[in-house]
């Protein structure tokens, strides 16, 4: 009995480095901008991009996360150097959609729920009309709706 627990265990935490390996890798490109460590990349006194350790985007509604992936946030201030830009031709894959999204979800203290492949195909097919990044009042409008 013991023995199964363990190989069970052992099973699962090999499973899930297996996707963390994935999701790393899938990361490198938001990394550009968000830093390894997802706290932002500082360049000068400026970031390329806010922290992404404990955003609410990040970890509230996975659709909400997705849409700014997929679509892009309007840029609106100049708090930050860089643009998040519309990632859809990157990230066509939905396992590798699916991957990013949790790595971001479960790194830099974040504890939010994985995102499955099939969560990532039913978010795109959800914004496909979508055809224009979204603005932060609309990412907190949807948030905000998610919540209720
Ligand atoms: C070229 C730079 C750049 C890249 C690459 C990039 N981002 Fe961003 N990201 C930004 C900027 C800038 C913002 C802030 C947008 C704003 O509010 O104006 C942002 C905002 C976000 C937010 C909202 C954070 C919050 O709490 O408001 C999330 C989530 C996010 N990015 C995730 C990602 C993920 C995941 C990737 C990779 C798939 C990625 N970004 C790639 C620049 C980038």
């Amino acid at each position: 009995m013991k023995k199964t627990i363990l190989t069970t265990v052992a099973a699962v935490c090999s499973a899930s480095s297996f996707v963390h390996a994935d999701g790393k890798a899938a990361f490198m490109m938001c990394s550009a901008c968000h830093g390894a460590d997802g706290k932002g990349l500082q360049v000068g006194a400026k970031k390329m991009a806010p922290t992404l350790a404990g955003s609410a985007v990040a970890n509230g509604d996975p659709s909400v996360l997705a849409l700014a992936i997929l679509k892009g946030i309007k840029k609106e201030g100049v708090e930050y150097l860089g643009v998040m830009a519309a990632l859809e031709a990157v990230y066509a894959d939905d396992q590798k959609l699916a991957d990013v999204m949790t790595y971001v979800r479960q790194s830099f203290g974040n504890k939010a729920a994985a995102v499955t492949k099939e969560d990532a195909a039913k978010f795109r097919a959800q914004w496909k009309d979508v055809k224009e990044p979204v603005t932060r009042a609309k990412i907190a409008e949807l948030a905000n709706k998610a919540a209720e």
